[in-house]
């Protein structure tokens, strides 16, 4: 007998990564299937039109659960977060988002009888006390921001409800993503993706970590391919859960910039830490991510160069076009 269609629902579907995840969702399993919810933000017109859409307030229950009964959710994909540099802004609302809208996602899908959740962590669950390089699975999580502090009891929560109340959650620890459609909102690893929109519109970029600041990365289609993999991965292969090492790439800013200048030569890039240079110097600088190879056959597809190339050519046939909607903004 066919298995009977999943109804998803993604939170945070108007955030970076929830934008192009919605779509390829939407792809997979069908339009209808897949109900996107945000707070707030309209969505775009893509993202409004091509399926259904719901306000809700992930740290309010009562709004998750009404969606979840309305449109029989069974799945979930939960991508609101309130990311680094703006939850070392505002730590409160950072633990608010992250900590309930987890807990209650969770709880949803515990008195819904929900078959499967993502849940994503992070890089930031690590803190100065991990080893730098090549960062093992199982390893020393003291981050030292609120938003590493709640990744960290994100995955614990997970790993707590698959082993209490066997509900089947998921999630990776990912780095930090580029990508061209939806720009990120207040994380440390941000300036890897102003800087192509920059380098496009400006031909110059003001990097707020250091020139030698290097971080694991990865392309967004490689981020959308492990959230798609992990989740209709086989459960019986599974030895982790909520917490694996996910990367596909790592490099400076400076060798960043140096990719892009292959590209575009006269592109400058001047170097002025903010305070995310302590963040981006306490997360790894390269990841080990065997366990996500062996138990699910984790395998990006896209390096620097591959990337690079990738971003800059959309980025500037839109800017060519009229159509590059960015504007620089000042520090957070
Ligand atoms: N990209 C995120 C941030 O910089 C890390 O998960 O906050």
């Amino acid at each position: 007998m066919a298995k009977e269609m999943k109804k998803i629902m993604i939170t945070g579907s108007v955030g970076q990564i929830g934008s192009e995840l919605t779509m390829a969702l939407r792809e997979k399993y069908g339009n209808d299937n897949v109900l996107a919810t945000g707070h707030r933000t309209q969505p775009s017109p893509e993202l409004r039109d091509s399926g259904p859409f719901e306000f809700i307030n992930v740290s309010k229950r009562e709004t998750i659960e009404e969606v979840v009964k309305k449109y029989n959710i069974d799945t979930i994909y939960h991508l609101s977060a309130i990311l680094s540099g703006v939850g070392e802004k505002n730590p409160k609302l950072c633990w608010d988002v992250n900590m309930n809208g987890t807990y209650n996602i969770l709880e949803a899908a515990i008195d819904n009888d929900m078959t499967r959740i993502f849940i994503p962590s992070s890089i930031a669950a690590f803190g100065p006390e991990t080893p730098l390089d090549n960062t093992p699975q199982e390893t020393i999580l003291r981050p030292k921001t609120m938003y590493g502090v709640t990744k960290v009891a994100g995955e614990l929560l997970c790993d707590y409800y698959v082993k209490r109340f066997g509900l089947d959650v998921r999630g990776c620890r990912y780095p930090g993503i580029i990508s061209y459609e939806t720009l990120p909102g207040g994380g440390t690893t941000d300036y890897a993706v102003a800087i192509y929109f920059e380098a496009v519109k400006y031909k110059n970029y003001t990097c707020f970590v250091r020139e030698d600041t290097r971080l694991p990365m990865m392309y967004m289609p490689d981020c959308l391919k492990a959230a798609l993999d992990l989740m209709e991965a086989d459960s019986s292969r599974l030895k982790h859960y909520s917490d694996f090492n996910v990367t596909a790439m790592s490099f400076s800013a400076g060798e960043l910039a140096a990719e892009i200048r292959k590209h575009i030569p006269e592109f400058v890039c001047e170097y002025e830490p903010d305070f995310r240079q302590e963040i981006a110097d306490s997360w790894p600088n390269s990841l080990d991510d065997s366990a996500a190879r062996e138990e699910w056959g984790w395998e990006p597809s896209y390096d620097l160069a591959a990337m690079t190339k990738d971003m800059l050519e959309v980025l500037s046939k839109r800017h060519q076009e009229g159509k590059l909607d960015y504007e620089r903004t000042k520090s957070l």
